[in-house]
């Protein structure tokens, strides 16, 4: 097989986007649109890949990681001149090179497999990806000569008036043969109404040597729509949910109300889960099989075992077993892990804790920085003193205790196990195995009180 390399281009500011943010870190379901870009790329054996990165190339490299080279393209001259940049390091090196657009998120893997391999089929040194629009404004136009043969790809801003009749658009995406694809872009030039030097002005030049210059085009303009407003990133979005969604669909997942559940490509669902509307599951997620999650639930980079339900409420970076209940209106927040079994109720916060077998905490709690055992019930309004305004305690409840109403738990503390907490006591000190701890005022009534005071 010949070796494959592969551009990205994302050294554009996006300026149609009218953001601080740079154009192809914008997020499409969650993910930046350049790191699409990359996922797909990796999926598709390709042996080198050059980032080319100019503004915000610092945050683009700290999102995209080691995983690729990067090329600077200090000023933004073109598309074409982006693709110079990657000279350094493809140059001299027989092979394939896909190049591709940052902000184009919607393309997958399987189209990008299949230009390479019409490419291949074709013996062409360029073969770019078209596709039919129906409104193509914005995008270059592919002009095919009497033959059909691809002859050249005008601008948008370019094209005259019947150009732009044409349907057919560049989608950005391209294969040319690496050692004629750099030689070739010595030779475009920047005569045009942006004084940009072009990539697609390397198939002109080439189609006019001679060469074999081919398309290969696709039926789903949508998976080829670039991004270059936050209009087109809406509509990214609504696209991307959808193959998201109908994807899970496929695979045994019932979705109440597709229009009202956010997925990130990360996530994974196991079969017979239900996802209730206003359902987000963010990040890195894993949701095991037959689950009830929603209505109205974020889950974000956290796993969640089988059977598991978990109602209005918000979980991060936590781990949940299996057979567990938690909602409405809980929030796990990071390094939470709840054992097979535990119930979560109404209106209780977890941070960086563990909560065994069965424990329970059904109503009002805080419990932060806690080790909590199994079979351990955590009565209404408990909380973990965790916090001195300098440093964070630790507070340990063994297994089968039982923590009465209204406690505060003062960390560092240990209520051993098998024991009782008086509802309403504070606890200061360790509570010994199997004993009881009451710790608060003892009641006075003070009789004919209110007799007296009328
Ligand atoms: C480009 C194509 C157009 C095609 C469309 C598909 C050119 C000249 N035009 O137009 O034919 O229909 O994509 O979406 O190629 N970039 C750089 N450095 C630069 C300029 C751009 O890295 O100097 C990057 C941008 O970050 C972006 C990509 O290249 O990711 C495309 O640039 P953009 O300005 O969006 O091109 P379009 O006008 O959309
Ligand atoms: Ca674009």
């Amino acid at each position: 097989m010949k070796k494959r390399f592969a551009v990205v281009l994302a050294a554009g500011k996006g300026t149609r986007m009218k953001s601080n943010l740079y154009k192809v870190l914008h997020p499409v379901c969650g993910k930046p649109m350049v790191q699409h870009i990359v996922d797909q790329l990796e999926q598709c054996h390709i042996d080198e890949m050059v980032t080319i990165v100019g503004h915000g190339a610092e945050m683009v490299k700290e999102k995209i990681g080691e995983r690729v080279k990067y090329a600077l393209q200090a000023e933004q001259l073109g598309t074409g001149h982006a693709v110079m940049q990657a000279e350094e390091v493809l140059k001299n090196k027989p092979g394939i090179t896909m190049v591709v657009c940052g902000d184009t998120p919607l393309l997958t893997k399987e189209t990008m497999n299949a230009l390479i391999e019409h490419h291949e089929s074709t013996r062409a040194k360029a073969t770019v990806l078209t596709a039919n629009a129906d409104n193509p404004a914005g995008y270059g136009r592919v002009l095919r000569d009497d033959q059909d043969r691809v002859k050249k790809i005008v601008e948008h801003k370019d094209a005259s008036e019947e150009e732009k009749q044409v349907k057919e658009i560049n989608t950005g995406t391209y294969c040319f043969d690496n050692e004629t694809l750099f030689e070739t872009l010595k030779r475009v030039g920047n005569d045009n109404v942006q004084g940009e030097y072009y990539l697609p002005d390397v198939v002109e030049i080439l189609q006019k040597d001679g060469d074999i210059v081919t398309a290969y085009q696709t039926d789903d303009f949508n998976e080829t729509m670039g991004v270059n407003d936050r209009v087109a990133l809406s509509q990214a979005e609504k696209w991307m949910k959808k193959r998201i969604n109908e994807n899970w669909m496929r695979e045994g997942v019932t979705i109440i109300d597709p229009d009202q559940t956010y997925i990130s490509p990360d996530t994974v669902i196991g079969k017979d889960t239900t996802l209730h509307p206003g359902t987000v599951l963010a990040g890195e997620t894993v949701i095991g099989e037959e689950c009830h999650i929603g209505p109205h639930t974020e889950i974000k980079d956290s796993q969640i075992g089988n059977e598991t339900t978990i109602k209005q409420s918000v979980v991060h970076l936590s781990q949940v077993g299996e057979h567990v209940s938690i909602g409405p209106f809980s929030h796990l927040r990071p390094d939470t892990k709840l054992a097979e079994g535990v119930r979560v109720g109404n209106f209780v916060e977890l941070k960086k804790m563990t909560m065994g077998k069965g424990s329970k905490a059904s109503h009002l709690s805080y419990l932060g920085d806690a080790e909590i055992g199994d079979g351990v019930n955590v009565g209404c309004g408990s909380i973990t003193v965790n916090y001195d305004g300098k440093n964070k305690f630790l507070t340990t409840i063994e297994d089968g205790a039982f923590i009465g109403c209204n406690s505060n738990l003062i960390a560092p503390v240990t209520v051993g196990k098998g024991s009782y907490i008086a509802a309403g006591s504070t606890i200061t000190d360790n509570v010994p195995v199997d004993s009881l701890a009451i710790a608060r005022q003892r009641q006075i009534n003070k009789e004919g009180y209110g007799k007296k005071n009328q």
